[in-house]
C-alpha cells in the first residue's frame, strides 16, 4: 500500500505522515516514512539544489526535470523495492505535488507534468492520496517563524495557485484523494486519516 500527504505549505501534512507512521510501526506493520523531494541519498542532494537559493535564475523547466528525477531516484530505489516486499510506504508529497506547483503554481501545462509524471514513477500512484487542505494566509502564517526556502517564499498568488491545483486534482480522483480540513486539530485529522487507511487495508 502506498500513501502520500498533500497540501500547501503549513498545512500540517508532514504532521500527520509522521502519526500515521508511528501507529503502524506500533501495531508491528511493516512501514517506511519518506518524502519528496527525497528519500534516498541522490534524491536528497537533488532536493538541497532544487530548495536553496541560487545566484542566476532558476528556469521553471530545470526545476521540473530535478524534481522529476528526484521522483525517478526514489520510486526505482526505494518506493517500488518495499512495496514489493509487502511493506506500506507512507511519503510526504508525490507526483500530485508537480502537478499543483509546476503545474498551477509555474503554469507549465498539466498534460506535459502528467506524462513526465508517468515516466518518472514508472506508472506508480498512491493507493491513497491525504490532502490535508488550508487557506494559503493560514499556511503561510505558521511557517512564518522558520527559515523559509526557495519555493515557500514565493508569492501568495503562487501558493493560491498552488492550493487551487491540488483542490482540482482532489475533484478529478476523489476514490484517491482524501481532502481534510486542515484547519481541524491535530487529533481530529488523525481520527480521519485512521479511519480512511483502516478501510483501504484488512492488515491494519
Ligand atoms: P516540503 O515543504 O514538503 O518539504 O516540500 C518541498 C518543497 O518542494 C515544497 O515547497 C513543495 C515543493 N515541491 C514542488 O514544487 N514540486 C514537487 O514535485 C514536489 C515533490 C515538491
Amino acid at each position: 500500500m502506498f500513501i502520500s500527504f498533500e497540501g500547501v505549505e503549513g498545512s500540517g501534512k508532514s504532521t500527520q505522515a509522521k502519526l500515521l507512521y508511528e501507529w503502524l510501526l506500533d501495531r508491528g506493520i511493516e512501514v517506511i516514512s519518506t518524502r519528496e523531494p527525497g528519500g534516498t541519498p541522490g534524491a536528497e542532494e537533488i532536493r538541497n539544489f532544487i530548495l536553496s537559493e541560487k545566484k542566476e535564475h532558476f528556469p521553471e523547466n530545470a526545476e521540473l526535470f530535478l524534481y522529476m528525477a528526484a521522483r525517478s531516484f526514489h520510486v526505482e530505489n526505494l518506493i517500488k523495492p518495499a512495496l514489493k516486499n509487502g511493506t506500506i510506504v507512507i511519503s510526504d508529497r508525490f507526483s500530485d505535488a508537480t502537478v499543483a506547483y509546476q503545474g498551477f503554481g509555474r503554469e507549465i501545462p498539466v498534460e506535459k507534468i502528467e506524462y513526465l509524471n508517468s515516466i518518472a514513477s514508472k506508472g506508480l500512484k498512491p493507493d491513497i492520496t491525504f490532502l490535508i487542505d488550508i487557506p494559503v494566509a493560514e499556511g503561510l502564517k505558521r511557517i512564518k517563524k522558520r527559515k523559509l526556502d526557495r519555493i515557500e517564499k514565493e508569492a501568495v498568488e503562487f501558493h493560491k495557485m498552488v492550493r487551487k491545483g491540488y483542490l482540482e486534482i482532489a475533484k478529478k480522483e476523489p476514490d484517491r484523494v482524501v481532502v481534510i480540513d486542515g484547519r481541524k486539530t491535530i487529533e481530529e485529522i488523525f481520527e480521519i486519516v485512521k479511519t480512511n487507511v483502516e478501510r483501504k487495508t484488512d492488515a491494519v
